[in-house]
């Protein structure tokens, strides 16, 4: 009958189990209601390991941040690929990146490490800052009656897939590259609102308008679109090469991978910045705090702010010195992060945790990490509910590293980005570009909130275990242009 049913029995040495209440979905829809609750309430009950049936896979949440190293460090018993290749197929529709599968030879880990980080992002970080600028200083942004703003999309969409038109500064020219960038926006918009649907398995052609929109991005990708446009990124330009010179896939599929790195690019990237706009916005200490920094940063390279001249720079360097905005994103990014870091086991072995105790793994189950659970630990974040700008900065006014768990010193206090092989590469650029971002508000705008006492919207959870979520709800900034 167990088997019958598919459910497992616990075997000797495995760790505790639960099969939920309903048939292949097992726990998946307590755990979708709240994870952090559920997984509190398990780990209250179980101890540091335990297994939950989601959706027809057995999942072993590890909940011990001492022990996170046994499945951080890769050993031979775990494979990452299966699930990270198979996810992107079943969101984008392009045909397997997995070498295994015989469809290219690409190393897509090599080809992001050579194009985001290293030598590779002083040039990327160069052309976000022209780019910013150009967008947020253009009439159109200017405008009383806009609305909305897009200036990080636009910006990063820009520095990544060059412009259609060059530096053509005829102005209906412009007006029509503007307007390109906005209906892939609202494409972005209407594919990510199923993206979570559709990692959950359900095949895309359920959702109309979102599968048409998925579509007409990836008609902007095709080659023939993207060769004729300047200033292509390392990382796109590589990959079109790449795609045509090691793979199999077809036109459609290439401009697939392409969204899919559209997807990686902003997906995380625009909620991030909402966050961190908005903490910073309410906090007058850290408002204090960044004004100075940045404008100490633009002082010691001699440097004025004028808006009729928008030509700031930020170096690598200058980036790279500026604590007090990096803690205030950080803290941003560990009240909002809700990623799952995964790993499938190749084949049974012994899971040894820090305590000395060891589990029992069966091949083919997947070991999750679910690293809001340290986030929003209080004993080691206190009172960790509360947006503190400061968290990441020591005695000193630098970077704080040193974090304790019941006087332990703790290897991994901050996981926004992954682990280990997976990951992000495009860290780098990411807190870069919303650190140039912030920096750029502060020089050239008087920004504040329409209503001072709003509230902080709660985090959306239907993208629990995707990374940044989302706010339930917009909130309304005033802005105006700082006059000189
Ligand atoms: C993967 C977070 C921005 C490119 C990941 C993963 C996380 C993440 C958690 C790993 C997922 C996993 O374990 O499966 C973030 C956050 C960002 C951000 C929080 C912004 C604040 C970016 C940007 C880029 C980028 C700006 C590119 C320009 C990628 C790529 C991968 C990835 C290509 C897949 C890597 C692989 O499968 O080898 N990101 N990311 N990310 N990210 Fe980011």
């Amino acid at each position: 009958l167990w088997l019958a049913l598919g459910i497992r029995k616990r075997k000797p040495g495995e760790p505790p189990v639960e099969n939920g209440l309903i048939p292949y979905l097992g726990c998946a829809v307590q755990f979708g209601a709240n994870p952090l609750e559920f997984l509190r309430s398990r780990q209250n009950k179980y101890g540091h390991i335990f297994t939950c049936k989601i959706a027809g896979k057995y999942f072993h949440f590890l909940c011990d941040p001492f022990s996170y190293h046994a499945v951080i460090r890769q050993g031979r018993h775990l494979d990452w690929k299966k699930f990270h290749f198979s996810t992107s197929v079943k969101a984008f529709g392009h045909d397997s990146m997995d070498p295994r599968h015989g469809y290219t030879t690409e190393n897509l880990h090599q080809t992001f490490m050579k194009t985001l980080q290293g030598e590779a992002l002083p040039s990327l970080i160069e052309t976000m800052m022209e780019n910013l600028q150009s967008v947020m200083l253009q009439s159109d942004t200017l405008s009383p009656s806009k609305d909305r703003w897009d200036v990080i999309f636009e910006s990063s969409y820009l520095t990544l897939f060059g412009k259609d038109l060059g530096n053509d500064k005829n102005a209906a020219r412009q007006e029509a590259q503007k307007a390109l960038v906005l209906n892939t926006l609202e494409n972005f918009k209407e594919f990510d609102k199923i993206f979570p649907a559709l990692v959950a398995g359900l095949p895309i052609h359920v959702f109309k308008s979102a599968h048409s929109a998925r579509e007409n991005l990836a008609k902007t990708m095709l080659a023939e679109n993207l060769s004729k446009r300047e200033n292509v990124s390392d990382l796109i330009s590589l990959r079109m090469l790449l795609n045509d010179t090691l793979s199999t896939f077809n036109d459609l599929s290439k401009a697939r991978t392409h969204v899919a790195l559209l997807w990686a690019s902003q997906a995380n990237t625009l909620p991030t910045a909402f966050w961190s706009l908005l903490h910073m916005i309410r906090s007058p200490e850290a408002m204090k705090a960044a004004n100075e920094e940045v404008k100490n940063i633009l002082e010691s390279s001699g440097q004025r702010v004028d808006p009729s001249k928008p030509q700031l720079t930020l170096s690598r360097e200058d980036l790279d010195n500026m604590p007090v905005i990096d803690s205030i994103i950080k803290e941003a990014m560990r009240l909002s992060s809700a990623s799952m870091n995964i790993r499938v086991a190749k084949e049974d072995f012994l899971l040894h945790l820090d305590n000395q105790e060891s589990y029992r793994i069966r091949k083919d189950d997947v070991i999750a990490l679910y690293p809001q659970m340290l986030h929003f630990d209080p004993k080691i974040y206190e009172d960790p509910l509360t947006y503190k700008y400061d968290r990441y900065l020591d005695d000193n006014g630098q970077e704080k590293t040193t974090f304790y768990r019941e006087g332990r010193k703790l290897r991994y206090y901050y996981m926004p980005f992954g682990s280990g092989v997976t990951k992000c590469p495009g860290r780098f650029f990411a807190v870069h570009e919303i650190k140039q971002f912030l920096a750029l508000v502060l020089s050239y705008f008087n920004m504040e909130l329409l209503d001072s006492a709003v509230k902080v919207p709660p985090l959306d959870q239907s993208r629990a275990g995707l990374g940044i979520l989302q706010p339930t709800y917009d909130v309304d900034f005033r802005y105006k242009l700082k006059t000189q």
